[in-house]
């Protein structure tokens, strides 16, 4: 009995040490995210052109907007809604846009959390991580420590690292409207 208490009890300290395993659950979930964030990413698209992105996520208000400044290129706007449209654009004089209908509207702050396969630890950037991944779509590293998102790839070869993460940050609603071009057009589904 005596054993058996210390085994519990150093199971216990350990996994407040570590702070990502229990002793009922020894493979980690990833963190939700949080309902509003502001990240700005470093992008590797499978081009190998590179771009910045202002990423701005929004549950409350349904949304997700991308602002991605291309390497000596253009500013594209790429805002997502829930509902399921997408408005693509760029602004200026040469102003353009697109709009794209999707079925399934922005991810779930918990998207993760339903059927990732837990891959183990990677040293990524220099953070220790834990590694998901999920459906053959996204490699997804989380700071084991910290508990941010570090970095996370697409099966298409993009990849994206977080360079800031605000929890709490929201854009304000002028930057998402989509400029007077994108309406009374034909849809792209
Ligand atoms: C971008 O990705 C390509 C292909 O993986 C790699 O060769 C290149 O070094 C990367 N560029 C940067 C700046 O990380
Ligand atoms: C979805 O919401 C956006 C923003 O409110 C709106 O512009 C768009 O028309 C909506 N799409 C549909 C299919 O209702």
């Amino acid at each position: 009995m005596k054993q058996l208490n210390l085994a519990l009890q150093i199971c216990l300290t350990t996994s407040l040490i570590l702070q990502l395993v229990t002793c009922s659950n020894l493979t980690p979930t990833p963190n939700p995210w949080p309902d509003q964030f502001h990240a700005l990413l470093f992008m590797n698209l499978s081009t190998t052109k590179l771009q910045l992105s202002d990423l701005w996520y929004d549950w409350p208000k349904g949304r997700n907007v991308n602002i991605f400044q291309k390497q000596l290129g253009e500013v594209l706007y790429d805002v997502e809604w829930n509902n399921g449209t997408s408005f693509y654009y760029t602004i200026g004089e040469n102003g353009a846009c697109e709009v794209m209908e999707f079925e399934v509207g922005i991810p779930r702050p918990d998207f993760l959390l339903d059927g990732a396969h837990y891959l183990g630890t990677e040293v990524t950037d220099g953070f220790l991580c834990n590694v998901w991944e999920k459906v053959d779509f996204i490699w997804y590293y989380e700071d084991v420590y910290t508990r941010r998102p570090v970095r996370w790839d697409f099966y298409d070869g993009i990849s994206s690292q977080v360079m800031t993460f605000e929890v709490g940050a929201v854009l304000p609603d002028s930057v998402t409207q989509a400029p007077a071009y994108c309406f009374n057009q034909e849809r792209d589904a």
